[in-house]
């Protein structure tokens, strides 16, 4: 045959292993309490929030990941001379360029790795494994890395008692690799809508609004998010992903073993959980010791239930994301 190379067939992938990271430095609600107007029984009854890891001003995004992706390689057994690529979901990056994925590399010396970030805020986490999974489906990849991380508390606007209780740091880390059995990602459905894209923003620091004297006087440079909006589109459009998700795979939510919301507000995520039928005990909740860590949350959250013993091998778990963008997404995993 003179035509070209014959595509390899599509394959099936599988997270290998999960690690996460937070930063020691722990907020409680009593600390903010000294910083605006609020009230630890504030925010404990409308976010489930009782304390959140910040990052100190030594530490960036890339160490956070780097520190859960070296968990992860460690699980997987898996050397970063190995990776094929590395993708990291990330809006609050080291800097606009090189992309953070750039950064880990280098840290972690994964030399044959190509590297880039993706922004999808706090949908990140399952965006970077669809284009992972992608990668290794198509035959580009092997092995690949992916990481969910987030200092959020670097772009929070400590004046603001709307935003500023809400946030905390942390990183999540996954290796994907091809599935060798009935191990593997199910069905994972991504979507966007950006005209409700002001919704969840940070107005300045880019092309459309440079960062100025004027603009930081402002306070612009700091996340702006129209809270109960978000609140009202993300139970709904979490249940439609959820549901959808389920439905690829063939599966019913009596059948999950766990459900994994992004942990932005405990009333978000029982609602969501009550619309899909789903008990207590099968919704893991961890956000009271962590505040929303928007692209780590997720697996921040899945390595905790693994480390509990709350997922077991072949269980169904079903992982769904919401945010800026906005976006949203659902991943149902046979462990
Ligand atoms: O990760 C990306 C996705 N993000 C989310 O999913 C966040 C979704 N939204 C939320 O979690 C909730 O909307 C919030 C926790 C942000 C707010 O809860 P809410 O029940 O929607 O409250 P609200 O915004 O309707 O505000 C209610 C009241 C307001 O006072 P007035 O205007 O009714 O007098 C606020 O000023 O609560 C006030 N308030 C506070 N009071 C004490 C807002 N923040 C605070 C605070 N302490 N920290």
């Amino acid at each position: 045959m003179t035509t070209g190379e014959k595509r390899p067939p599509v394959r099936e992938v599988r997270i290998v292993s999960i690690g996460s990271y937070v930063p020691p430095k722990v907020l409680t609600n009593a600390d903010i309490e000294k910083m605006v107007d609020t009230s630890d029984e504030w925010i404990v009854t409308r976010t489930g929030i009782s304390e959140r890891h910040v990052a100190d001003e030594t530490i960036a995004a890339s160490d956070l990941g780097v520190a859960a992706a070296r968990l992860a390689l460690e699980r997987a057994g898996v050397s970063p001379g190995e990776l094929d690529a590395i993708v990291v979901a990330t809006v609050t990056p080291d800097m606009d360029f090189p992309s953070t994925a750039c950064i880990v590399q280098a840290a972690l010396g994964a030399t044959r790795a190509f590297c880039f970030d993706v922004s999808a805020g706090c949908s990140g986490f399952l965006y970077a494994t669809q284009v992972g999974r992608s990668l290794i489906a198509s035959g580009i990849a092997e092995t690949v890395l992916v990481i969910g991380v987030e200092v959020l508390t670097k772009i929070t606007d400590w004046t603001d008692r709307n935003t500023c209780v809400l946030f905390g740091d942390g990183a999540g880390a996954a290796i994907l690799r091809p599935a060798d059995g009935e191990h593997r990602i199910l069905a994972l459905r991504l979507g966007a809508d950006g005209t409700h894209g002001s919704l969840i923003e940070l107005p300045a620091g880019g092309s459309r609004e440079p960062i100025t004297h004027e603009a930081i006087d402002q306070r612009r440079h700091f996340i702006r998010m129209k809270g109960n909006e978000v609140f009202r589109l993300g139970v709904r459009t979490m249940e439609e992903v959820a549901r959808a998700t389920m439905e690829e795979a063939g599966v019913t939510s009596d059948q999950l073993a766990l459900f994994i919301s992004h942990q932005a507000n405990m009333r978000i995520i029982e609602a969501t959980a009550k619309r899909l039928g789903l008990p207590d005990e099968k919704v893991f909740c961890n956000l009271r010791k962590y505040g929303n860590t928007s692209a780590a949350s997720v697996p921040l959250a899945l390595d905790e239930a693994l480390a509990e013993g709350r997922v077991k091998e072949g269980d169904l778990v079903l992982l769904v994301v919401f945010g800026a963008g906005l976006t949203w997404g659902g991943c149902l995993l046979r462990w």
